[in-house]
């Protein structure tokens, strides 16, 4: 039995406090990393308030983690005590699933998560099978790297799985934690990149992470110079926007694509879609070889979150920080049990 150490809280909006619990014995596929530190999603906010109905308390939050292996199962191939690795929303697949052994181990039927049923990485140890304990290269900054791991991964892969092209004119709506991830990447795929934003004060950053232009994603008239203009939006809001007007900016064979978690339904007009033969679509997160190829990414071209650092025992100040949207642009905890 091992015992963790943890931040949980017990019910919607409840302060979270400190709070212990014990793993079992260690599974052959498993590993159990040390965390150093762990990003704040969106998600991890979702999750505590139960926005998606799906929490269970106490619950210890957190998926986007950085940490060293502290000990591995008899039948982990590749990692050994000591080991850099991230941990993101994925804490198992099925390997023998169709889509795991086609490389798509995010799209496995009954993966579990890093935060759903079991608890997360607000804690000193978390567990997973190895294929979602990414090994961290040198050239990443461990103090930085966590958001890639939900964040970077969430953006990164439908700019892989979609094939978007460097010639292709982007728009990423919302420029928060995942949003201005995607911003560097798509400015570095070689993209034009538009940002949407609601927020005045982060139009000229979001040109720092490579945004040529910036257009306001709360006054769709500011929209019309747009139109017909991108091949690919990546939505990363979870409100609801003018998804109409929107696929209006849409250029011919454009696809309008959702990471964020919009719950409310998005009325798609067929006849506006038909005749250019746009497409609309979501996904989750990325595969583990994906994951990879992202962080030789980062590294090859500088990618890194801007971040806000907060110590683990803080977390109380820092969710109220991101659910104020006052986050710029991701905030990272650091153990300190
Ligand atoms: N698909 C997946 O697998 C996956 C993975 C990770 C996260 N997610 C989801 O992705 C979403 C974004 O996560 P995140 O961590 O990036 O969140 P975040 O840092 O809070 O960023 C969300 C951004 O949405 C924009 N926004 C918020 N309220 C708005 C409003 N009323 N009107 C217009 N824009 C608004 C803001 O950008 P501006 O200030 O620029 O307007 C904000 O920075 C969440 O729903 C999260 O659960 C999905
Ligand atoms: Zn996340």
């Amino acid at each position: 039995m091992t015992d963790v150490r943890a931040w949980a809280a017990d019910g919607p909006h409840e302060e979270f406090k400190a709070f212990g619990y014990k793993l079992g014995p260690l599974g052959v596929d498993e590993v159990d990393i040390d965390v150093d530190y762990c990003g704040l999603c969106h998600s991890d906010l979702s999750m505590w308030t139960n926005e998606w109905g799906r929490t269970q308390y106490p619950f210890v939050g957190g998926h986007e983690v950085v940490g060293r292996v502290r000990a591995t199962g008899a039948q982990v191939p590749n990692l050994k005590p000591g080991d850099k690795v991230g941990l993101g929303w994925f804490a198992r697949s099925d390997l023998a699933s169709r889509q795991s052994m086609a490389g798509d181990h995010h799209l496995s039927p009954g993966n579990e998560g890093t935060i759903m049923g079991r608890h997360g990485g607000f804690a000193d140890i978390v567990r997973c099978q190895w294929p979602w304990a990414s090994p961290l290269p040198d050239d990443l900054d461990v103090a930085k790297a966590g958001p890639l791991f939900c964040g970077g991964i969430t953006v990164f892969s439908p700019i892989m799985s979609f094939g978007v092209k460097p010639t292709d004119k982007v728009g990423v709506v919302g420029i928060g934690g995942l949003g201005h991830l995607a911003t560097q990447f798509l400015n570095k795929w070689g993209c034009e990149v538009t940002a949407f934003t609601s927020s005045p004060d982060k139009a000229e950053e979001a040109k720092k992470f490579g945004a040529h232009k910036t257009l306001n994603s709360r006054d769709p008239k500011s929209w019309k110079e747009a139109a017909g203009r991108f091949d690919f939006l990546l939505v990363t809001v979870n409100v609801t926007l003018d998804w109409q007007r929107l696929t209006a900016t849409l250029a011919p064979k454009g696809r309008l694509h959702f990471v964020g978690a919009v719950t409310e339904p998005v009325p798609v007009h067929v006849p506006s879609i038909m005749g250019g033969q746009k497409q609309v679509s979501a996904s989750p997160l990325g595969a583990p070889a994906t994951i990879m190829q992202m962080l030789e990414f980062c590294g090859r071209h500088d990618i890194a979150p801007l971040t806000e650092h907060y110590k683990m025992s803080d977390i109380n100040k820092a969710i109220e920080h991101l659910e104020a949207g006052k986050a710029r642009y991701r905030i990272i905890l650091e153990n300190d049990f």
